[in-house]
């Protein structure tokens, strides 16, 4: 009986029988999907998820099917309502992207096509290489240069510190391990810069007290007198400095390093030079922008986001190293079971797991590449300059509004303010707080000078002045009603 049954599913697959009522299904979904996008506007920005929705996620291991309908009403009713809202306008937290309906369809179309990019001799890996030659473009690096898609710029910054280890060390290093080369490598980033840098040191078996935190100036820029002096300290003091990291936009305030400075230091300093650019470096699209981040060609590699300012749906963090050879040697792993072949699948050698730590990886390259194609680079770059305006008259509204205090200077895309009044970093968490779950903005708040700010950070191409308009009224009616007092100004 038992292998009866067996005998009669044995040509069953996941795939249903009539694709019919699945193509109706999924007809509905995408048009749901659009109109979703469509309307955003009109939603909150964003809803605390009900208990009682949150407990519908308790529910065992499901044995039998449900139907795709079913799971798809449970999707509408539990999970799409409580999104974090990011592809929402008025979200301005934290540096989040909007996505894009073009890239929402790309992913549609690689989950279809379900690649694995670790390797082998297909389009989707050429797909990812064609990105790797157009961000080589946009930041100026040469031929010689090897990128790959990563998470994100946490995982971006991870493994240029790894390449720049290698490099330092010798390939060598990757059996023998720091510890046997006897030296104590020092590397160097800015007290503003991203705690992922901290935590690649950590990863990396550093220790992150080998990183040096350099002060900065008061637009929070490196000061590049004090990371000499911090590198001829160590040197004095026996270790190895080997490692300048600069930012193209701090997480804080949007602070783009002298870029030019860290580049010319860090050569004659013989110091590997990397360049954090997860937040602004894709404005180096905007020929307007471009300026401010003069020597980022200069750099050894260079981490980014297309997922932040580029608008491709998540996740699309992109690691460039300015010398593949280099890049390969850090992480190329032979196995027999990955064997290269002059023809045949196994084909197209160097593939992507010979640049990063993942063998198994999604097809991120296809919403990229339709991202960037359907809009193409002038108009993100154009889109880009649009949110950094933005942002220039959110810090003029800031600056007229006697209740309000700017804290921070506008290097980019990101404000920093507060509104005035008793117990101010209470009372701005409540603001920023009682704003997010009225669903009417969303910013977020950081420190700066130890003083809790309330920060606004333009990145979702989705934001106009409106939403602009949208945040300071509400800080100013939130602010009044919280500290009681009239919000008529004075
Ligand atoms: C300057 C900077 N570096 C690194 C990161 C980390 O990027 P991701 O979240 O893509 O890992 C961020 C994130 O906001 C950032 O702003």
């Amino acid at each position: 009986m038992i292998g009866d049954e067996r005998q009669d599913r044995s040509d069953e697959t996941l795939d249903p029988q009539d694709w019919t009522e699945l193509r109706a299904q999924g007809h509905r979904m995408l048009d749901d999907m659009l109109d979703y996008l469509a309307h955003l506007r009109e939603r909150p920005v964003w809803q605390a998820m009900p208990a009682t929705a949150r407990a519908r996620f308790h529910d065992d291991l499901p044995h039998e099917p449900a139907d795709l309908e079913a799971v798809y009403r449970d999707f509408q009713e539990l999970i799409l309502p409580y999104s974090a809202g990011n592809a929402h306008p008025g979200f301005m937290g934290w540096v989040q992207g909007g996505g894009n309906a073009a890239g929402m369809l790309a992913e549609m179309l690689a989950a279809t096509v379900n690649s694995n990019c670790g390797g082998r001799d297909h389009a989707a890996l050429e797909v990812e290489r064609q990105i790797g030659v157009w961000a080589r473009q946009m930041v100026g690096f040469p031929d010689t240069a090897s990128g790959i898609f990563v998470t994100g710029a946490s995982m971006a910054n991870f493994i240029a510190l790894i390449v720049a280890r290698t490099a330092t060390l010798g390939v060598e290093s990757r059996r023998t391990g720091i510890a046997a080369s006897g030296k104590s490598l020092t590397a160097y980033v800015s007290a503003a810069a991203h705690g992922c840098v901290r935590q690649a040191m950590e990863l990396a078996g550093f220790g992150s007290d080998a990183l040096r935190m350099i002060p900065t100036d008061a637009g929070q820029r490196i000061r590049v007198d004090a990371l000499a002096d911090a590198v001829a300290a160590d040197k004095r003091a026996g270790h190895t400095p080997f490692l300048v990291v600069g930012n193209a936009g701090t997480v804080d305030i949007g602070a783009i390093d002298d870029l030019d400075g860290l580049a010319g230091f860090a050569k004659e300093a013989r110091l590997w030079f990397h360049v954090d650019g997860a937040l602004g470096a894709l404005a180096v699209l905007s020929p307007a922008l471009k300026p401010r981040f003069s020597g980022i060609e200069r750099a050894d590699s260079i981490a980014f986001d297309f997922h932040k300012f580029g608008q491709v749906p998540y996740d699309a963090g992109f690691i460039l190293v300015r010398d593949s050879e280099v890049h390969r040697a850090a992480f190329a792993s032979p196995a027999s079971y990955l064997r290269r072949e002059a023809r045949g699948l196994a084909g197209g050698s160097p593939w992507p797991c010979d640049f990063g730590p993942d063998l198994s990886r999604g097809f991120r390259a296809l919403k990229t590449w339709f991202t960037i194609k359907v809009h193409g680079g002038d108009r993100l770059g154009a889109e880009i300059e649009r949110l950094c305006a933005l942002a220039v008259s959110l810090k003029s509204r800031v600056e007229a509004e006697p209740r309000l205090e700017l804290l921070a200077p506008v290097a980019l895309n990101i404000v920093c303010f507060r509104y005035r009044g008793p117990d101010p970093d209470r009372l701005n968490a409540d603001i920023v707080a009682e704003l997010q779950e009225r669903g009417i903005v969303a910013p977020s708040t950081t420190t700066v000078d130890g003083k809790l700010a309330i920060r606004a950070c333009l990145v979702n191409h989705r934001i106009r002045q409106c939403d602009i308009d949208t945040l300071i009224d509400g800080v100013l009616a939130v602010g009044a009603e919280l500290a009681g007092v009239s919000d008529a100004v004075e």
